[in-house]
């Protein structure tokens, strides 16, 4: 019962190895045959039998386990050992990491042991050492050589040999086969890791040991690639086994037998290729057509993706450029990064404008870090002369605290621009709520209360903080208004600072047209007396409701000053207040803004009273005194005609003089070269 269990267990395994002392036998892999394995020989889970891996200078045998009678007996009638016709073929691939290099190669041996622990590794093939065989330990091996070994006379490093006792073979013949059709020779690579079949043939009476070789796929060439008369009768010993042998030297090289069939005394069985197990891939994954098309086209998507990049990062690196010099570092604190302001005023975008002055346009923004809304000013400079003063004076502009001050945040320097920072007025410049008829405009209380607010930070800017700073541009325009109707004077952009106790120097006249006290135009010396001046014409501005100098029908113009002096003369000040009030106002505050005004206003400069007399008129704390009979308005029209300024002069360059004429647009900047 147990022994037909055994069969039909032997019989199952016999699907993949069929194995008895018939001498015949089919591996097609070899995941269920019993082969005696020693060194690095193993059999892989797929069945594929690995001769050797990558370890240096070591070998590896696989025997069928069962040895085979490979000599007739003498007989009664002959007593002469005649040797056994046997035939086997295998299927085999030399698998190397490198193309066209690979180690020693394998054989199929025959030999009367399976111990060949005394054999070396490397070009000995796990099958002798330098001693040659002998007639105790033979060997036959039919070596799949690919390496060329001169001192066992090696045709060349792609070879199949015969070897008997020796490494030396008998017959050696490169690689390759006789084509069927026309008898050509086809040379093949052993390492080439393709599958190869080899079948070797003996034939007993005749005595011939033939070799062939061929690709899988090609069925056994007719003329084999060896045929060599050998009697082995006189060599083989009975029993003997049948096996591989390869060795490992350097290079890092898989010998593989995928399948393997054998006979004695007839042909071998076939072996069926769709059942061998498939060999591990090693090396580069061989290319897809796929891949022809997808890599090129990744190459061209990253080089691509590169030149975007790079092309992004120079054209941010040229948006955001700034001029940074060294001696800015200690203003450190009050520059601005470019790429802040241009992302906070979404890059300068038309519907952030918040107007367009003299010197160029002021934009709302909110900065990105701290959600602060500023609004940036940007103003274009020419020449880099004086850029540095000017920077060094903003800062200490910077410095400046009043509640009536609009306060300077920092800066930012372009090529030929300058951005200056500074705290956002939520309801705008005054000037919009006193020419805008249509627009809103503010009762006498809120008017005066800007005076005096304008009149306070002229006083902290004149007297009370460490430096003289001149404004230089007072102006209904440059008067913001806070959420809560404050007044704050803002755009230092013109602003000159001296030390107390200095004489203001002499630079180019700058201002507005209108605004310039006489005495400016002859010097070029900006003076608190000089913003006192523009201050005074600024309080019948705010009085009156109107500009400076307009413009009437006939082409004439009127002069704020010299309207309101005239009716001074004629007893009729309080008809120039501005009708927009409709008579709602203190008569005595309305007296005192318009007299002081004209005050202020008075071509003189040593008659116009300071910024700390002014405060005390508006006050009431002294009354403002009774101006002089003598008072003669310096024409400031006849002046401009003169000139002929009926334009609009701002520097661009700075230090050059040029003329813009500006239609409809009666505020005026004037900007003269005053040396
Ligand atoms: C090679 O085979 C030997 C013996 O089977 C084993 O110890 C070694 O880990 C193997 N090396 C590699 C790289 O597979
Ligand atoms: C495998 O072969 C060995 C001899 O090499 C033998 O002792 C053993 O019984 C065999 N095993 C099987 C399952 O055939
Ligand atoms: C014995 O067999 C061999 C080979 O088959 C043959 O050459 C020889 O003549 C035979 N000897 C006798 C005595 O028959
Ligand atoms: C193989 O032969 C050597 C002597 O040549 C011996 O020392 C060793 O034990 C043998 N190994 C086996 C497995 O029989
Ligand atoms: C070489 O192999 C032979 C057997 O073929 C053995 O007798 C001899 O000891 C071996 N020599 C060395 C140096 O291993
Ligand atoms: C081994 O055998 C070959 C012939 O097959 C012979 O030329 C060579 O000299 C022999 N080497 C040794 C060491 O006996
Ligand atoms: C060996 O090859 C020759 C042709 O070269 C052929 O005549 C002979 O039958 C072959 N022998 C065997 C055993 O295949």
């Amino acid at each position: 019962m147990l022994s037909l269990f055994l069969l039909l267990l032997l019989s199952l395994g016999g699907e993949m190895a069929s194995s008895a002392d018939d001498g015949q036998f089919t591996y097609q892999g070899f995941a269920a045959a019993n082969l005696t394995l020693d060194g690095l020989a193993t059999v892989l889970p797929n069945g594929l039998l690995a001769l050797t891996n990558f370890t240096y200078q070591t070998k590896g045998h696989a025997f069928h386990p069962v040895p085979l009678r490979f000599l007739n007996k003498p007989t009664s009638t002959n007593t002469t050992a005649v040797a056994r016709s046997f035939s086997t073929s295998f299927v085999f691939a030399v698998v190397s990491r490198y193309d066209g290099l690979s180690d020693q190669g394998l054989a199929f041996v025959v030999t009367p042991t399976m111990n060949l622990s005394t054999a070396n590794a490397g070009q000995y093939l796990g099958l002798l050492n330098a001693t040659n065989g002998t007639a105790s330990n033979r060997i036959l091996a039919v070596e799949l050589d690919t390496i060329m070994n001169p001192e066992f006379s090696d045709i060349n490093s792609n070879h199949v040999g015969i070897n008997v006792n020796s490494l030396m073979s008998r017959q050696a013949k490169p690689a390759g086969y006789y084509g069927d059709d026309d008898g050509a020779f086809r040379g093949l690579m052993l390492n080439s890791r393709k599958l190869m079949q080899v079948w070797v043939d003996y034939d007993g009476q005749g005595r011939q040991l033939n070799v062939t070789l061929a690709p899988i796929q090609v069925p056994k060439p007719r003329k084999p690639l060896l045929s060599e008369v050998i009697d082995l009768s006189t060599f083989m010993e009975d029993p003997m086994y049948v096996g591989f042998s390869s060795s490992s030297g350097v290079v890092f090289t898989h010998h593989y037998v995928l399948g393997w069939s054998f006979s004695l005394d007839g042909p071998s069985p076939p072996l069926h290729f769709s059942k061998l197990p498939t060999l591990p891939r090693v090396g580069p994954k061989p290319r897809s057509k796929l891949l022809d098309v997808v890599l090129p086209l990744a190459t061209a998507l990253l080089v691509a993706a590169v030149l975007v990049v790079v092309f992004f990062f120079v054209w941010r690196r040229h948006r955001y450029a700034e001029v940074r010099e060294d001696w800015e570092d200690e203003f450190g604190p009050h520059r601005f990064a470019y790429k802040d302001l241009f992302c906070a005023t979404d890059g300068f975008k038309d519907k952030n404008l918040l107007g367009a002055g003299g010197f160029g346009k002021v934009y709302k923004g909110v900065l990105p870090a701290s959600s602060l809304e500023v609004a940036v000013k940007r103003v274009s400079h020419g020449s880099r002369q004086g850029v540095r003063e000017f920077v060094a004076e903003l800062v200490s502009i910077g410095r400046l605290r009043h509640r009536n001050l609009a306060q300077l945040l920092g800066y930012c320097r372009r090529k030929s621009e300058l951005l200056l920072v500074y705290d956002y007025m939520e309801n705008g410049s005054l000037d919009k709520y006193l020419y805008n008829k249509n627009g809103p405009s503010l009762n006498w209380q809120e008017r005066y209360w800007v005076i005096k607010g304008i009149a306070s930070s002229l006083l902290y800017l004149h007297e009370d903080w460490e430096q003289i700073v001149i404004h230089r541009d007072i102006k209904a325009s440059n008067v913001l208004l806070d959420s809560q109707m404050n007044a704050r004077l803002g755009d230092f952009g013109l602003a000159r600072l001296y030390d107390h106790g200095m004489d203001g120097q002499t630079t180019h006249v700058v201002g507005t047209m209108g605004y310039l006290a006489p005495e400016l135009l002859r010097t070029g010396k900006a003076t608190p007396a000089t913003d006192i001046f523009a201050f005074g014409v600024f309080l019948l501005e705010v009085v009156c409701g109107r500009r400076p100098v307009e413009s009437e029908k006939h082409g004439n113009k009127m002069v704020l000053i010299d309207w309101v002096l005239e009716h001074h003369r004629n007893g009729s000040i309080l008809d120039t207040v501005d009708p927009g009030l409709m008579g709602k106002f203190d008569i005595q505050e309305v007296t005192i803004v318009l007299k002081l005004g004209l005050l202020c206003a008075h071509p003189s400069p040593n008659t116009r009273p300071s910024a700390r007399k002014v405060m005390q008129y508006l006050d009431r704390s002294r009354s403002v005194p009774n101006l002089s009979p003598t008072y003669i308005s310096y024409s400031t029209l006849a002046l401009m005609q003169n000139e002929g300024f009926d334009s609009y002069i701002m520097p661009c360059p700075l230090f050059a003089k040029s003329v813009h004429t500006v239609s409809g647009d009666s505020s005026v900047t004037v900007l003269l070269d005053g040396r």
